[in-house]
């Protein structure tokens, strides 16, 4: 029998109730719906709306049925419509017409969006833990490369030198971002929307900022069509995601790349690798492949709640009631593939040498050497020219900047002398590279100082 039986001459369809019902996924905000309902309970019983022993008796069984589900005591029944329907009818079976007394001055559409707020600044702690961690294994291995030489690549060509810590602390930045992000979106979570009603707030003298303190949350939504209409922080979530999975397929591609035979400058661990069912001689990158293939349903699931919110008139749609599946699928699949990514990179080992000697070949030093010449005095264009010659020179006669020869440099500009050689100087090419946001080593210091202050900052949030 429903709740809300009464306006009804017939039972619903048992179709309906399968068609309706959103137990099966959202039965996961268990917690966050009791304890709400307890911080409401209290709030009736201090205000005076319902009795103080009823208001009691009500916070002792939802913490009854909270301790009975948590030990296994009490499984979800598919037939309740949803995880607020169920948990009152638990409550109402217990201990009677005074479990009736719960739903007071409240309705399910400010205790939906109160239980996703409470859900959602949850697990913005768990996907920001997990990038914490991820951001400590690249700022390990950063600091273990800030002497490694390794071509920068544009166009997915060798271009300038640069460091691995260089390049590993690009991508400590990006998710130093994603990481300020989550913690905005969760600022915006940190309203409280219940004592908003289905719509219109209610009559009852309620005290919703005393619900706010008890339940964690800043303030409370001001205006209560606002308050259970909109999903933009469960959608600034998803979007979040999407970036922090973006940064991620990028870092996972290449990954891939490096570990091919073509780069060979990274080894995967055997543990965090797999081979093939056929060609023994395999070992494969899944766990990057896997990240990056998942990328695209969390994309997915962002587009799907873009087009669930679209043109809803205000306030509350069922429609709203799938925006669970799709972020809870986000906020899962996006904790692992970081979980995953970190052990993957973390069991990685650096290929140093073969990183220095992609670095020699490429010409990446040709901007230096034209460098060397405008320091010399000639104009940057002219330099520019003559180093283009010298490299095409190098790639016929099958041979580098650092082979040529003194007179072959003198044919190319009477300008070039013996201290050529040390501007070309890969290493020397690096840390001359010292201003603010370069890959030398005062900047590398720098880099690491800043990832180290966020890493801080979130660490024990
Ligand atoms: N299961 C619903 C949801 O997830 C709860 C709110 C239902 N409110 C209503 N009036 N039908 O959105």
């Amino acid at each position: 029998m429903k709740m809300w039986q009464g306006r009804f001459k017939k039972e619903a369809d048992s179709s309906v109730n399968d068609f309706n019902s959103s137990i099966s996924f959202d039965s996961r905000m268990y917690r966050e719906d009791i304890t709400g309902s307890m911080a409401h309970a209290e709030m009736l019983g201090k205000c005076g709306i319902i009795e103080k022993k009823e208001s009691d008796a009500i916070i002792r069984e939802l913490k009854n049925i909270l301790d009975d589900i948590e030990k296994g005591n009490l499984s979800f029944s598919p037939d309740a419509e949803d995880i607020h329907m169920f948990v009152e009818q638990v409550l109402t079976e217990r201990i009677g017409d005074t479990g009736k007394r719960l739903h007071t001055a409240r309705s399910r559409n400010d205790q939906v969006a109160l239980d996703i707020r409470m859900y959602i600044k949850n697990r913005i702690k768990d996907i920001s833990k997990s990038t914490v961690n991820l951001l400590e294994i690249i700022w390990n291995k950063a600091s273990e490369n800030t002497d490694t030489v390794m071509p920068g690549y544009t166009h997915l060509q060798r271009a300038q030198p640069i460091t691995f810590a260089h390049h590993l602390l690009a991508y400590a930045f990006m998710f130093s971002r994603d990481l300020e992000r989550l913690w905005q979106t969760y600022d915006r979570c940190n309203v409280m929307p219940l004592g908003s009603g289905a719509i219109a707030g209610t009559t009852y003298p309620i005290d919703r900022l005393f619900v706010a303190e008890k339940l964690g949350f800043d303030s409370v939504t001001l205006n209560s069509i606002d308050g259970v209409s909109d999903r933009d922080f469960v959608l600034e979530l998803s979007g979040n995601l999407t970036l922090l999975m973006m940064h991620l397929s990028r870092f996972s591609e290449e990954m891939i790349l490096w570990c091919s035979g073509e780069f060979a400058f990274v080894e995967l661990d055997d543990a965090f690798s797999t081979g093939s069912s056929i060609m023994p001689q395999k070992k494969n990158p899944d766990i990057a492949e896997l990240v990056r293939g998942k990328t695209g349903r969390i994309y997915g699931n962002n587009t799907t709640l873009l087009t669930m919110m679209k043109s809803l008139p205000l306030a509350y749609n069922k429609d709203m009631q799938e925006d669970k599946e799709a972020i809870f699928d986000s906020i899962d699949n996006t904790i692992m593939c970081v979980d995953m990514f970190a052990k993957m990179l973390d069991t990685s080992t650096v290929q140093k040498d073969n990183m220095r000697r992609a670095a020699g070949k490429g010409f990446i030093n040709a901007t230096d050497c034209a460098d060397y010449l405008v320091k010399k005095g000639l104009p940057f264009r002219t330099a520019y020219k003559i180093v283009g010659q010298l490299v095409a020179y190098c790639i016929d006669n099958n041979k580098t900047l650092e082979t040529l020869t003194m007179e072959e440099y003198k044919n190319a500009s009477e300008i070039f002398a013996d201290d050529i050689y040390d501007s070309i100087n890969l290493e020397n090419c690096v840390s001359g590279r010292d201003i603010i946001g370069g890959p030398g080593k005062t900047s590398a210091k720098k880099q690491l100082d800043a990832v180290k202050s966020v890493i801080d900052k979130y660490k024990n949030i």
